[in-house]
């Protein structure tokens, strides 16, 4: 089998690397899926067993399902599939929550009918004085079952390909590696806290990667974008160990659109040949080379046009001027005070209609704080311009309370009995049940329903009082309670048709003519991903319905990433006051502050990223000569 790609067109590419881009993580896994499958069946048609090399982590996840689906569906058999995976947490007993061992049963071997005898993943129990003679045997039984025939890769932000950190050479053996603090960082959302993150592993070595047959590396989402640049498009060097695949002659890249954006043909396609020129791309263009310059777009000239590879832009409209004139104005439409549309007024470029001028709104908020962490200002501004704003929560966001939190909630109703006098109420008994179930909770634990229903309702509470704030009524708030994500885990149900429904009855309740979600595809654990989704199906159901005629879908980020400039379509404009005003907002969500139970890589607090990045939007907007504003937040529209 190959998984070189002749289709790949590498002429006029900066690519060191086969890579093959699809519009979404599910594709590209179905592309992985069809490989392995095809590979599977010839072997079984040769009589010969497959020997795969397997990954955990995010990435696969996708990959697995698909494996799954075939089998229930497609008859495809694991009895001849022998398995190695990469790597495990080292110490780390098999059933630990956080275990790659529970990882790989969950996902795969559990659904699948492989041989238990032929699964193999490195023991995270075995003692330390053991480790190099288990390492040598794990390795051996690699070569023993007739070599790798196809190793399935992901890559940390980090560029690395198992746990072989940055500085691991090519000929590395599978040992036991002290993980990075990135690494530790980055996968910090499978356990309660950093500090129970292991800061040791067990993993193939890289020398054992390149002897496999061939090699398929899968990255999906924006924060891979940089690392996939490097790996491809840079140079081959031990610092970035996903590089080394250049040197492999067998190995495919797997990518998603927003992995891939990095990469020179995304980035600047007039480098890599014929381009076609919209205005976004125009815009991107435009943008990109002044920032690059530091200079404002109306001081660009027909020289820096040359100097970018961007002649064909003068040759198709004239001059620098021209060009400059008409991205700049581009941009400047898209700043309004008024996102619900300016009453009276039909402003040509506008980026909202002014009719009608109290528009039925809903914000659709993936967790409960999101609405006012990503677009806090526009939600006060829509209401406080006479607009009929829904809220819109999607799911509960229980995983997120710590069980400190949640225990001085369970203090206070028991203490209230306590201080009346009262007789042990029901709540009071309940709640003791509660503590005792909470004192003795292990990390492998997953939270008991009433546990969560608790910490769901601590979230409902801040929810309903930051709409108090804002100024909304009670009947305007919806907590939607989406069921895929009541499973008590990171690790969320796949959104179904319940889900669906109920995203539906809202919308045809409401009849809104401007709906906001979180365009989001880089939250970590997904909650987003999967709530828009779910926005995207429901609209694609109602969509004949005439009332839709009239509503438009405006994106807004979450706490993990901002649309790059030549995306924002409407920008929202805070002044100094706004900004306080909104982070009075977040900081009503006190369960959310300080210590927030798989918080992830990025430590600051969530109003702390949010003013960064409405700020650096702002910054943006004003090195590129636009007016200077305190903080922007950014909206795209999405043409369903
Ligand atoms: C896991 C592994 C790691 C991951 C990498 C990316 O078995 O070998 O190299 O592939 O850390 O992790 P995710 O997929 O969670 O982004």
């Amino acid at each position: 089998m190959s998984t070189k790609n002749t289709e790949i067109d590498l002429t006029d590419s900066f690519e060191l690397i086969p890579v093959s881009i699809h519009k979404t993580a599910k594709d590209g896994s179905t592309e992985a899926a069809n490989i392995i499958a095809t590979l599977i069946r010839e072997k079984q048609k040769a009589g010969q067993a497959c020997v795969l090399g397997l990954a955990t982590g995010s990435t696969p996840k996708n990959l697995y399902a698909e494996l799954v689906r075939k089998h229930r569906e497609e008859n495809l058999s694991f009895k001849n599939v022998i398995t190695f995976n990469l790597d495990e947490y080292y110490p780390m007993a098999p059933d630990s929550l956080a275990s790659y061992h529970r990882f790989m049963h969950e996902q795969l071997f559990d659904h699948v009918d492989i041989k238990p005898e032929n699964i193999h993943i490195p023991d995270g129990t075995v003692s330390k004085d053991n480790i190099k003679a288990y390492c040598e045997s794990y390795e051996s039984g690699v070569q023993e079952a007739g070599g790798i025939d196809l190793q399935i890769l992901g890559i940390g932000t980090n560029g690395h390909i198992g746990f072989n950190e940055p500085g691991s050479g090519i000929n590395s053996k599978t040992r036991l590696v002290a993980l990075d603090n990135s690494t530790r960082i980055a996968n910090a959302y499978d356990f309660p806290n950093m500090s129970e993150v292991p800061r040791l592993a067990l993993t193939m070595g890289i020398g054992a990667i390149m002897k496999s047959r061939s090699v398929i590396l899968m990255a999906w989402g924006q924060h891979k974008a940089p690392i996939i640049r490097k790996a491809v498009e840079g140079h081959s060097t031990e610092q970035v160990p996903a590089s080394l695949l250049q040197q492999h002659d067998n190995c495919l890249f797997l990518l998603d659109e927003q992995a891939a954006q990095e990469l020179t043909r995304y980035k600047s396609p007039w480098l890599t040949g014929e381009c076609e020129w919209s205005p976004r791309m125009i815009r991107k263009a435009v943008t990109t080379m002044a920032l690059d310059l530091g200079k404002p777009i109306l001081m660009l000239t027909d020289n820096d046009y040359n100097d970018h590879g961007l002649s064909d832009l003068l040759v198709q409209f004239g001059s620098a001027y021209d060009i400059n004139l008409m991205v700049f104005n581009g941009i400047k439409n898209t700043i309004t005070g008024w996102p619900g549309g300016k009453p009276g007024v039909e402003i040509p470029g506008h980026p909202e209609r002014a009719k009608p001028e109290h528009k039925r709104v809903i914000i659709f908020s993936p967790h409960p704080d999101d609405d006012i962490i990503s677009m806090g200002g526009t939600f006060i501004r829509l209401h406080e311009q006479g607009h009929d704003v829904h809220v819109g929560y999607q799911t509960s966001g229980n995983i997120a309370v710590s069980d400190e939190f949640v225990t001085r909630f369970i203090d206070f109703v028991v203490g209230f009995d306590e201080i009346f006098g009262i007789d042990k109420s029901h709540a009071t008994q309940l709640m003791q049940e509660a503590r005792k179930f909470l004192e003795s909770k292990k990390s492998s634990d997953v939270d008991a329903s009433d546990i969560r229903a608790i910490k769901g309702l601590i979230r409902r509470c801040e929810a309903k009082a930051t709409c108090r704030y804002v100024g909304i009524k009670e009947e305007n708030i919806h907590f939607m309670n989406l069921p895929f994500y009541e499973t008590g885990k990171i690790e969320k149900a796949p959104p179904g048709e319940e889900d669906v429904q109920i995203t539906m009855d809202l919308i045809r309740k409401i009849k809104p003519h401007q709906i906001y979600a979180a365009g989001d595809l880089a939250d970590p654990h997904g909650t987003h991903k999967v709530c828009l989704e779910i926005v995207f199906e429901a609209l694609a159901r109602l969509k004949k319905e005439p009332f839709m005629k009239d509503c438009w879908l405006w994106l807004y980020r979450g706490a993990w990433q901002e649309f790059e400039v030549y995306e924002i379509e409407m920008a929202v404009p805070m002044s100094p006051d706004q900004v306080r005003q909104k982070r009075n907002g977040i900081f009503i969500h006190q369960s959310q502050k300080d210590a927030v139970p798989f918080q992830g890589s990025d430590a600051r607090e969530f109003w702390q990223r949010a003013e960064e990045r409405n700020a650096r939007t702002a910054e943006l907007f004003d090195k590129l000569g636009l007016p200077k504003y305190a903080a922007l937040e950014a909206f795209a529209r999405y043409y369903y």
